[in-house]
């Protein structure tokens, strides 16, 4: 059955929120021959790719890992190793991936509170300080870039207070990473987590984790193993750091993509990526503006820069209007997710596609599909 079947994907332009474009270099370099999971190259290449993941997350890190799995594996690796059963957890909650973090911390047992918001919405500084000031948790959540609101927010007003009330940090930064600001070190967040979809310009199934040393110290004194085996870090950390004793086998194709995505954000330069996706989003948000759509996200200063949350104009049904670009175009956007689903577009402009001339092309691909 398969051999009658070649694969043939058809080539989408991915302005969707992730997956996102693969970076050419990327592509060729999962042709490459396998190697073993100790063979000297491959430790390279891994030693590569986490001082390039400590520059795209802005960190000195040591403990910088690339956990096997999705973005939500890494969801569930922070949580699971840094949020006990029966903590407290405080969790910041303005759309769906905030509220996969509660989830995931509930299935750990921990008493989750929450302090919501509407969605498209970010948190003061001062609604921060009184939230963990009132709950005095023992560890705090937020999601840096919520891909289902389109808000972003960087931590600085959350871990203010949370050093403060001496609770731990954790991140999520699945759509920051390789794209926008995410600055672990000067933020002071002490876990966060990515994936490789997004911002890197990678396949998914390789998803970084970076921890501070004081919750690195916080993780060596826990007495109870945490409830998962694949996603205790004190185990994994045995393979990334020397002898490299096997825990789990790594996919080196997606290692050797991972490598080549950082080093050509590192020959662009990260700030001037950043800056690209910035102008990108910028342009498309005027542009959207032009064909009658409405930012999700009202405050300019909160949108994330490369995945605008627009609600189309009433004419257009969003669902007939993505077949379109689909078909026609061969362009990919997304949907709403949880309570904006049917309400808005999500549209990414990540990696390669945050360009003048594929935003344009996107814009005019739209405005034919009104
Ligand atoms: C902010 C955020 N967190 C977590 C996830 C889960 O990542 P994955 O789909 O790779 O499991 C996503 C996926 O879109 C996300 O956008």
């Amino acid at each position: 059955m398969t051999a009658a079947k070649p694969i043939a994907p058809p080539k989408r332009l991915m302005f969707g929120p992730g997956p996102s474009m693969v970076d050419p270099r990327a592509y060729q370099a999962m042709a490459q021959p396998i190697v073993g999971i100790r063979d000297p190259y491959f430790l390279e290449i891994m030693g590569e790719i986490q001082a390039g993941l400590r520059e795209v997350f802005g960190t000195a890190n040591e403990k910088t890992f690339m956990i096997p799995g999705a973005g939500s594996a890494a969801m569930e690796a922070a949580v699971a190793n840094f949020v006990l059963p029966d903590s407290k957890f405080a969790l910041f909650a303005s759309g769906h991936f905030a509220d996969r973090m509660s989830i995931t911390a509930k299935r750990q047992r921990a008493n989750v509170v929450r302090l919501e918001k509407p969605w498209g919405e970010v948190f003061t500084a001062e609604e921060a300080a009184n939230f963990i000031g009132r709950e005095k948790p023992d560890a705090v959540g937020f999601v840096q870039a919520e891909t289902s609101t389109g808000a972003y927010q960087s931590g600085r007003a959350i871990t203010a207070a949370a050093k403060q009330s001496g609770a731990l940090v954790i991140a999520d930064c699945v759509t920051s990473l390789g794209a926008m600001p995410v600055e672990l070190d000067s933020v002071g967040i002490d876990v966060a987590y990515s994936c490789s979809q997004k911002g890197l310009s990678c396949p998914a199934g390789l998803s970084p984790l970076s921890v501070s040393p004081r919750a690195w110290e916080w993780l060596e004194r826990r007495t109870e193993d945490p409830h998962t085996w694949y996603l205790d870090l004190r185990l994994m950390d045995k393979y990334f750091a020397a002898p490299h004793a096997y825990h789990h086998t790594p996919s080196p194709p997606l290692y050797y993509a991972m490598h080549e995505a950082l080093a050509a954000i590192e020959e662009e330069g990260l700030r001037n990526r950043w800056d690209r996706h910035f102008r990108g989003g910028k342009r498309l948000v005027a542009g959207l503006t032009r064909l009658g759509f409405e930012p999700f996200v009202k405050d300019p200063e909160d949108r994330i820069w490369h995945l605008t949350t627009a609600i189309p104009p009433a004419q257009v049904n969003e669902a007939v209007f993505r077949e379109k670009l689909l078909t026609r175009y061969n362009i990919e956007v997304g949907g709403g997710l949880g309570q904006v689903a049917g309400k808005v577009l999500r549209i990414g402009t990540m990696g390669s596609l945050a360009s003048e001339e594929n935003i344009d092309f996107l814009l005019e691909s739209m405005a034919a599909c009104m």
